[in-house]
């Protein structure tokens, strides 16, 4: 039977009914990540799922991947939140606030994560995300050629450049180790289809003008951000959220950053190469 689905914008975003133990069974994994991939972002009203939960459901979705910073004891639980006492990794949230996929860095970006509200702001904080499949699919026919061969570089430096204007050494040398990497500006994915990879790391169009590159990339966010392809999530207790990585942009709307948002996190291992494989270039 098909899940009983509700849809909040045309294209993008999906309300999916289902009990916890139905949930937790992985009886409907399959269903669930074929909605992602054309929806972007799942999510789940009044599920209440402890951390435990979240483990097991991103668990019948997929591997869960470990994260946290180099030198430190790499966890399957993200904590987002600029609150001190819960995270080591606050400076990196700024770039919360900028419309990005995550792990740009990587030859497989995750390929999804579930996330869970512990502490939400009085207002704002929706997360925000951008159907990155649709955005490509809608895209005028001589867009989409001109579009297919371009290669983007994307920095670290390019990220956290937006919202720090006066960086300092150490965070400098901490995102130039990030290294330069170099992918298609369009996601053929495995599916065959298509998606447009634009993340807020997109530091330039390789072998372009720089000021054509500057617009090029401007005219690509506008595309983007266009309402129509955009689902906000207004977070209450007890939601559960999957989105997609690998087809989407996701962010934080703004909100009081003492207020003690802080939201769960469980993340999934890539699966599919952003660049043909063996093909990522760093400079
Ligand atoms: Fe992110």
């Amino acid at each position: 039977m098909a899940l009983d689905t509700i849809y909040p914008t045309p294209r993008v975003g999906a309300q999916i009914k289902l009990g916890r133990e139905e949930l937790l069974s992985g009886r409907h994994a399959g269903e669930i990540r074929d909605i992602l991939e054309y929806r972007g972002v799942v999510y789940i009203r009044g599920a209440d799922f402890s951390d435990e939960d979240l483990h097991t459901l991103a668990g019948t979705l997929g591997e869960i991947r470990l994260d946290g910073k180099d030198g430190v004891k790499k966890e399957s639980l993200m904590k987002v939140t600029f609150d001190k006492k819960h995270s080591h990794l606050t400076e990196y949230f700024l770039g919360t606030f900028t419309w990005h996929f995550d792990g740009f860095w990587e030859e497989r970006p995750p390929r999804a994560s579930v996330l869970a509200p512990r502490v939400l702001a009085p207002t704002g904080g929706e997360t925000e995300f951008i159907n990155t499949y649709a955005a490509y699919d809608d895209l005028p026919a001589d867009r989409k050629q001109f579009f297919d061969g371009l290669m983007t570089a994307h920095t670290m430096e390019r990220t956290h450049g937006r919202v720090y204007k006066e960086p300092t050494e150490e965070q400098l040398r901490d995102w130039r180790g990030y290294g330069v990497k170099i992918h298609p500006l369009i996601w053929q994915h495995q599916s065959g289809r298509k998606s447009i990879a634009l993340s807020s790391s997109s530091h330039y169009i390789v072998d372009m003008d720089r000021a054509e590159s500057d617009d090029l990339l401007a005219w690509i966010a506008d595309w983007c951000e266009q309402p129509k392809f955009v689902y906000s999530h207004d977070w209450q207790m007890g939601d559960v959220l999957i989105w997609d990585n690998t087809g989407t942009m996701h962010r934080a709307a703004p909100y009081d950053m003492e207020s003690g948002r802080r939201l769960h996190r469980v993340t999934l291992v890539g699966e599919e190469p952003l660049s043909p494989v063996g093909q990522m270039a760093s400079l």
